[in-house]
């Protein structure tokens, strides 16, 4: 099967008849109050937030949702694998990392491709992301060792086909969607992960990844009901990266913002909400599972994500199809459990598959949280129009076009990243 990251999904026709694209339609629904515990007493404070109701949202994102993840493995190891100080024509430092999950060279493993600004001060903050082609494909830089995973069959620039092995014509395929250069320019560094490395993106990839490899796979045919899913794989390994971060005397670990897009936005949304480290959390056109208010059942819902993907969610999230308002949670809770950390989500006007009002929704819901934590949240009640970034510490905003991630949205998370780092390099 030949899956187009980013492309309309489903393709059946009676699941297209399923979908609903009519505000008028969206059924009236009640949100679970984040601000209310499990035992129906309210949240009083910041204290009870963060000791109490933060982790029993957490809990319910682990057992109903996303699975329970490993912690760190006890013999990860790293190896800086290659290192060039005047890569990208001296612009940047490129380094490449090995993380040997269980310290053996021949075990599971990632490779993080690191560019760090040359001439900026150290430690410098950073974006991190998982990406959709392997390392090879954000930069046409040749000197990107080229990735020997599993590869999804798609085409090249020149129009071949490239199959499931990476070649010479897959380099640079995906950079229009990482802006390296304009990245740099701004101070940061950009680390990002292929997501095969950690599982491929199919529903067989499991068998090769490392939920096989370190998770509760068993016989290799079974995962309990709430062990983790392929976005619990992929967030771990986003977790393992900012372990790798945290040696590394060139980035600064504290101001790390971990970044992803569409399934790999809900692995961000994810893996930020699990660990606190990621100083900044950003979604781009997320949608179900992810930022979109799932009970609004607006394009893409829990029963199509799991028909079509039922690898993603744990295997409890499929009780939920056709049964939202039983969910004892929706998106602005998993907005909220970046809290009070900054969190920005975008969507896009033609990517109405996601649910750009759900998306936004889900922003505006999550604010009390952030009030309650004495931050200023999105600070808006209406939906902004087209291109027009609204919010505080939590940022939101809708871009003329399709599914995708382009130079506007980057922009638009490097100004955030500048107003929350402190940082004053905005043009
Ligand atoms: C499909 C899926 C979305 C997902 C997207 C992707 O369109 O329905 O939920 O975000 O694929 O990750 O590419």
């Amino acid at each position: 099967m030949l899956l187009l990251a980013g492309s309309v999904w489903p393709a059946s026709a009676a699941d297209q008849r399923a979908v609903n694209y009519d505000e008028a339609k969206v059924p009236a629904y009640t949100l679970p109050d984040p601000l209310v515990m499990n035992d129906g007493t309210t949240v009083a404070d910041a204290a009870a937030w963060r000791e109490k109701r933060r982790s029993e949202v957490l809990e319910l994102y682990r057992t109903h949702v996303f699975g329970r993840s490993p912690g760190r493995p006890a013999g990860m190891t790293f190896k800086i694998t290659s290192c060039d100080r005047q890569a990208l024509g001296g612009k940047a430092m490129r380094k490449e990392v090995a993380v040997f999950f269980t310290g053996k060279q021949d075990g599971p493993s990632m490779s993080i491709l690191i560019y760090l600004p040359n001439g900026a001060a150290k430690p410098v903050p950073a974006f991190v992301g998982l990406n959709f082609g392997g390392n090879h494909a954000i930069n046409s830089d040749p000197g990107i060792t080229l990735s020997t995973r599993w590869m999804r069959p798609g085409r090249a620039k020149d129009g071949s086909v490239v199959d499931n092995r990476a070649t010479e014509k897959g380099r640079g395929t995906e950079a229009r969607r990482w802006p390296v250069d304009m990245i740099l320019a701004r101070g940061y560094a950009l680390a990002t992960i292929y997501y095969g490395d950690l599982e491929p993106g199919h529903a067989e990839g499991w068998k090769t990844g490392i939920r096989a490899a370190l998770g509760d796979a068993g016989a290799n045919t079974q995962f309990a009901p709430d062990a983790w899913g392929a976005i619990g794989a992929w967030a771990w390994g986003l977790s393992r990266a900012m372990d790798y971060f945290e040696t590394d005397g060139d980035i600064d670990a504290k101001r790390v913002a971990v970044m992803g897009h569409s399934r790999l936005g809900k692995t961000a949304l994810w893996a930020g909400a699990q660990d606190e480290r990621f100083a900044i959390v950003i979604s781009n056109n997320s949608g179900e599972g992810g930022a979109a208010i799932t009970r609004r059942c607006f394009g893409e819902t829990i029963t199509i994500i799991n028909t079509a993907f039922p690898h993603w969610f744990c295997a409890n999230f499929k009780k939920y199809n056709g049964r939202e308002n039983d969910l004892p949670v929706d998106a602005h809770m998993l907005v909220a459990l970046a809290a009070p950390r900054p969190v920005y989500v975008a969507s896009a006007t033609e990517d109405q598959w996601a649910d750009p009002r759900g998306e936004f929704l889900a922003c505006k819901h999550a604010d009390p949280v952030y009030r309650l934590l004495g931050k200023d949240g999105l600070g808006v009640e209406q939906m902004p129009p087209p291109d027009q970034p609204v919010g505080k510490t939590i940022g939101y905003h809708c871009r003329t076009g399709k599914h995708d991630v382009t130079d506007y949205d980057w922009r638009q998370y490097l100004a955030f990243a500048d107003r929350h780092f402190g940082r004053n390099n905005s043009p």
